[in-house]
């Protein structure tokens, strides 16, 4: 028996040309035995047709309040008693407005109002309407509220343009769908801080020195820890990545800020995970106003900044298991288990960069270390990878 067998899933697809992709989602989840109900909005019928999603899912699609036959059949109310998730994909910006608001002027809408099963939605709609304020705040209420979100990826959409609004690919959201039912809640109690992302290094009012983490390793840290029901305090230098659901964010931009805000959180938390990608040094004097061009060259000076993890590591006090990241582009293990010993960290995440194939990728693969032992994970995407790396880090947090 797969852990979806009999699972009851009201699918619910609005208006977006990614709707083609939900009939090899529900294939996929009819496959393993779950129970799909199709929910299509007016929009979305004018993209796929009921027949189709009839046939694929099994049952019978609803698509309007008013319609008395579906009534019948199962009416929205017990359609809202009968899931045990609400899966929306696509769903649109219109749509994720209207559910912020509280409408409920069609039967998705209306059915997501009712209903007290959890609520996951895949977004997918244009870079720009995904990019907007409006739209990036309905998220972030939605998710303060509760409510799942898997993507939208980056990439080529429909239209042409190129950036974030692209619906996750069938087998994420089923992976998604999956982790929902299966990952338990045994890190209840735990607290977790994890630094992620780049940080910037102001020159003058206009210019910076950064690099190119996307912050992509350890938003996927914080979302794993977080599944598994661990409080999350995720550090983040400035990334284009939406906060995930019940993760305490706090935003920075230097080292010097996430040194200041690491080592006060740090020595609250029974965890320390440092994967974001902190300049080793900054710029001496940064100018009050633009550097403007003069001659041929030009020279920096620069000067070390703190090293954050290492200053965890050797905290005599309230110091949390701490686990440091080292993104090497040669002697990838050496470095990272001279870096294990010098930074005083419980374990280290050996990350070879070597081939341009992680920073800012969805993919990756790590060595971790510990002081009596190693574990190769092979190349996954992050969000698998992250699940692994929690895994081990619980491990021998509790070995410890
Ligand atoms: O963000 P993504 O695009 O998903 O890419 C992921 C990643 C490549 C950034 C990530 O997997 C990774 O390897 N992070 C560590 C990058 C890094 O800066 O490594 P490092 O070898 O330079 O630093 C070693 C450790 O010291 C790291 O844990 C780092 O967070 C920490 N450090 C470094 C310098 C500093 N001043 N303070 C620190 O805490």
């Amino acid at each position: 028996m797969t852990t979806l067998q009999n699972k009851r899933i009201v699918m619910g697809i609005t208006g977006g040309i990614a709707a083609y992709k939900t009939i090899e989602l529900i294939r996929l989840l009819r496959k393993v035995g779950a129970e799909v109900r199709v929910v299509l909005t007016p929009a979305a019928a004018e993209f796929v047709t009921p027949l189709t999603l009839q046939a694929i899912s099994g049952n019978p699609v609803s698509q309007s309040l008013l319609d008395p036959q579906a009534e019948l059949a199962m009416g929205h109310i017990e359609l809202a008693k009968w899931a045990e998730l609400v899966v929306i994909a696509p769903a649109s910006a219109d749509f994720i407005a209207r559910l912020n608001v509280g409408m409920a002027n069609d039967l998705l809408s209306t059915l997501c109002l009712a209903i007290s099963a959890p609520i996951l939605l895949a977004p997918a709609m244009n870079q720009r309407m995904y990019a907007q304020s409006v739209t990036q705040q309905n998220i972030h209420a939605l998710r303060q509220r509760g409510m799942q979100f898997i993507g939208p990826n980056a990439g080529e959409q429909a239209c042409g343009d190129v950036g974030y609004g692209r619906m996750s690919e069938p087998h994420e959201i089923f992976t998604a769908i999956e982790n929902h039912f299966t990952v338990s809640q045994d890190l209840v109690g735990l607290n977790v801080v994890i630094t992620a992302g780049p940080t910037q290094e102001a020159i003058d009012p206009v210019r910076y020195i950064s690099n190119h983490s996307s912050g992509k390793m350890g938003f996927a840290l914080a979302e794993s820890f977080v599944q598994r029901g661990a409080n999350v305090t995720l550090i983040s230098g400035p990334v284009n990545l939406p906060t995930p659901a019940k993760v305490k964010r706090l935003d920075v931009l230097s080292a010097q800020q996430m040194w200041q805000v690491a080592l006060e959180s740090a020595v609250k938390n029974h965890l320390f995970i440092a994967c974001a990608a902190v300049a080793d040094y900054r710029v001496a004097e940064i100018a009050e106003q633009k550097i403007k061009k003069s001659g041929d060259e030009m020279q920096l000076r620069l000067i070390k900044n703190p090293d954050i993890v290492s200053d965890v590591g050797h905290l005599t006090e309230h110091r949390p298991f701490t686990v440091g990241f080292a993104a090497e582009t040669q002697q990838v293990a050496q470095y990272a288990q001279d870096k294990l010993v010098r930074k005083k960290l419980d374990m280290i995440c050996a990350n070879d960069v070597s081939n341009g194939q992680v920073f800012g990728q969805d993919n990756n693969a790590l060595t971790l270390y510990w002081a009596k032992g190693s574990i190769a994970l092979p190349e996954t995407s992050k969000a698998k990878l992250a699940q692994q790396v929690v895994n081990k880090i619980i491990e021998r947090y509790h070995a410890k």
